[in-house]
């Protein structure tokens, strides 16, 4: 793949360098905690998100007082979000996890991946950011990045499709730096390769981006 090592290192150059973002789960380490965020922030927006999480991480710091805490409580803290069954699976996850696996967020990828409410994203995310584990996130950031850099245009929402940004985003990730890489290429998505009016004269990647 033309272009491999210029995306990744540009990426991460721009991460160490350019990249103010913050956010409150940024750099966090405990799975329980990148798990309740990245499940907030699947249908939530990021500034939306900040606070639920901010207040649910308060009221419930780990999977044991999430797993014994009143399901009243637990949805009262999430009202607005909706999504409720995102709540629900929640809820179920850490008592089966609290029950069943001895309070012990599981490290492997598979055995993350087998959580109910738990998809391919989220387990991408949390066995990297975790557990520092080589796989590539794919949401809708890493979607327009890739399609625009590489100049794909082929649909995600396809068989093909998903097979190519699949390998392709596995290709692209830092196999030592999956947790730093995987957070960057989402913060780049959102700050400078924005869906509209994406910086393009700020971009470190432009010069070699098809779409530009
Ligand atoms: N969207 C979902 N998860 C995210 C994360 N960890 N950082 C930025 N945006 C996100």
């Amino acid at each position: 793949m033309k272009n491999k090592k210029f995306f990744s290192s540009s990426l991460l150059t721009w991460n160490n360098t350019a990249n103010t973002r913050k956010m409150p789960w940024k750099g966090e380490k405990d799975p329980y905690k990148i798990w309740i965020s990245e499940i907030i922030l699947q249908q939530t927006r990021v500034q939306q998100g900040i606070n639920y999480y901010d207040r649910f991480v308060r009221e419930f710091p780990d999977i044991k007082s999430l797993a014994s805490a009143p399901q009243k409580k637990v949805y009262k803290l999430w009202e607005g979000l909706g999504y409720y069954s995102r709540c629900k699976n929640l809820i179920e996850t850490a008592k089966f996890i609290h029950q069943n696996l001895g309070g012990k967020f599981p490290e492997e990828y598979e055995n993350i991946l087998s959580l109910k409410g738990i998809g391919n994203y989220t387990a991408s995310a949390i066995a990297s950011f975790a557990f520092n584990k080589p796989y590539a996130v794919l949401d809708g950031n890493v979607f327009r990045v890739l399609s625009r850099f590489f100049g794909i245009e082929i649909p995600v929402n396809t068989t093909e499709g998903k097979k190519i940004y699949g390998q392709l985003s596995q290709l692209l990730l830092d196999k030592k730096k999956p947790a730093e890489y995987n957070q960057a290429i989402m913060d780049f998505g959102a700050v400078i390769c924005k869906p509209l009016l994406p910086l393009c004269t700020e971009c470190p990647l432009s010069k070699k981006c098809v779409a530009f």
